[in-house]
């Protein structure tokens, strides 16, 4: 059960001995120190009725930027706080690890980038950073325009053939947008991670039912209450864990054959090209052919698979969502479309033109942020820093505590931004004062000097869809362009509506916000 304890009276109020045993036993479990952060009150039927991520935002507006949340006899701190996320995640980055996270993911990824210990993590990063440098997103703009252009084609060809069966001339087609673009997210990763194309745009096959089956169970993992799966032999008794574990071995078995070829077909000058970061002429430029020599690399190839998959289809679903709501802000981005690319694909050069497009995916990631949670456990002792409200002290927090940062709640927090529940792309251009706040240097875009995307430093970590820190996401710019990619391809061809009202579309959460029963959209040819 989740504790009941008022905020700022010293007396609990739950009152049978089972509660009050269970204060004990959480306060025993945390030193005690604790005690005197403020503590989320609620019922359990809170955290069935709707996803945690947005109970912790009607407790944020509650009990403030640091709180506690119990759940029996085990306590989280919950910071929707950007001095205290910005102490947490940058300046104070290696007093934590990833905690749950890592233990969620690490039979999945191994000792790949995200659940990585530090030592490791430290190793690894060095070495993957140089390969998503500016040239090699360049030269991946082609990857994900011709991607998009199969998805385009594949919905041009339904709708000829509505059109042919219906004998209507000026038709639309339904499609759940969520599943398309969790496809072309899936075949750009393939070809640019690794040089393999899933052609899941156009057809099914046991690898990717096996990559689904993987991201459901990491899913099923970091909802489920008890780790179950840690008790050696539910790997052969539960059908789920059975299952979990032959598509693993799928992948695995993919992913050493890819590795196993990239070494074998190697060619010197390749190597030589892509150390000298010249992509011209080059039939493979995927991170496999930059990365063959590296120790440990199918482990950070299935984290690159993972975490650049479901996480980028969400931000184009909920996009479109946004959009779907509101045809003048289609109409805008169409006209910026038509004037920058006409009739062609995007380049790396136009991206920089799309800049509304560019705004669309960022205040998307802003309300709809991917994970909407980001995970850490104290290493040692830790004394958190006074937050917006100006406490001269912060928390003191013992070893072993899990830490949740809402970036949900940094996102749509009334303190941090105008009119914080809506979708306006354009308040990025906007310099905001700091509210007063001490601490918080408020929002300015000439910060971050050159950045195509607005970003953390903007915001002074009251925006952080990619986290920040040393762990911060290391495909950030390659999700970005991406997703403009897609999205200008997309509304260059069609017009967008939701098939049902806005307030159907139902929301779960795993590892990414989703839409319960997919995004259904109508597509229409657009009228020019
Ligand atoms: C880490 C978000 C796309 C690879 C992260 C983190 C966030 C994030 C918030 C920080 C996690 C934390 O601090 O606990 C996103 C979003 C994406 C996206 C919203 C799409 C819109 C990608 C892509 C790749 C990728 C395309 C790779 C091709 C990684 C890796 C890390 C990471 C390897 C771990 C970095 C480290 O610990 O050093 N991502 N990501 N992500 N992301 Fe992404």
């Amino acid at each position: 059960s989740i504790r009941c304890q008022s905020t700022n009276t010293k007396e609990p109020k739950s009152s049978n001995i089972l509660d009050n045993a269970s204060n004990l036993f959480t306060n025993l479990l945390s030193g005690g120190s604790l005690g005197s952060m403020p503590t989320a009150e609620g019922a359990v039927s809170d955290l069935f009725g709707k996803p945690l991520f947005l109970s912790l935002y009607d407790w944020f507006m509650e009990h403030g930027g640091v709180y506690k949340l119990a759940f029996g006899p085990k306590a989280f701190v919950v910071i929707s706080d950007p001095i205290v996320a910005r102490h947490v995640l940058r300046e104070n980055a290696f007093s934590y690890d990833k905690g749950v996270l890592a233990e969620i993911l690490e039979p999945i990824m191994g000792k790949g980038l995200i659940p990585a210990d530090l030592d490791t993590w430290k190793l690894r990063r060095r070495a993957i950073t140089p390969a998503f440098h500016a040239l090699y997103l360049e030269a991946m703009v082609k990857v994900f325009s011709d991607c998009s252009e199969k998805m385009i084609l594949k919905s041009e060809k339904l709708l000829r053939e509505k059109e042919v069966s219906s004998g209507e001339g000026d038709t639309e087609i339904e499609l759940d947008l969520e599943a398309e673009f969790s496809s072309l997210a899936l075949d750009i990763i393939g070809l640019s991670v690794f040089n393999y194309d899933f052609g899941s745009v156009t057809k099914e096959s046991p690898v990717i039912k096996a990559v689904y089956g993987t991201l459901f169970e990491a899913e099923h993992r970091s909802t489920f209450y008890f780790p179950y799966w840690n008790f050696p032999p539910a790997r052969w008794i539960v059908p789920r864990q059975r299952k979990f574990q032959s598509d693993l071995k799928i992948i695995n078995d993919c992913l050493d054959g890819l590795i196993q070829n990239a070494k074998e077909t190697r060619q010197e000058t390749d190597v030589e090209k892509l150390q000298q970061r010249d992509y011209s002429n080059l039939k493979d430029a995927s991170l496999l052919r930059f990365l063959v020599d590296m120790r440990g690399l199918r482990d950070d190839l299935m984290t690159m698979l993972i975490a650049g998959h479901e996480t980028t289809a969400a931000v184009l679903t909920w996009a479109v969502y946004l959009l779907a709501q509101s045809p003048a802000k289609i109409r805008k981005a169409q006209a910026e479309i038509d004037a920058v690319l006409g009739d062609g694909a995007p380049t790396y050069e136009s991206l920089k033109k799309l800049e509304y497009i560019r705004l669309i995916v960022v205040e998307s990631l802003r309300l709809y942020p991917q994970p909407p949670l980001l995970i850490r456990r104290t290493l040692k002792p830790e004394t958190l820093p006074g937050g917006y409200k100006g406490e001269k002290e912060g928390h003191k927090v013992p070893k072993g505590t899990d830490i949740f940062i809402s970036v949900y709640n940094l996102h749509r927090s009334p303190y941090f931004w105008d009119n914080p529940q809506e979708f306006e792309p354009e308040r990025f251009l906007r310099k905001k004062e700091s509210n007063g706040i001490e601490g918080w240097a408020g929002f300015d875009p000439s910060r971050s000097p050159g950045a195509l995307y607005p970003n953390e430093i903007i915001a002074d970590f009251a925006f952080l869809p990619f986290g920040g820190g040393p762990r911060k996401c290391i495909g950030d710019q390659f999700a970005l362009m991406e997703s403009t990619v897609a999205l200008a391809m997309l509304l260059q061809k069609f017009d967008v509506e939701l098939r049902g009202p806005p307030e159907s579309v139902e929301l779960v959460s795993g590892a990414t916000i989703h839409a319960k029963n997919g995004m259904w959209c109508k597509l229409k040819r657009r009228s020019k």
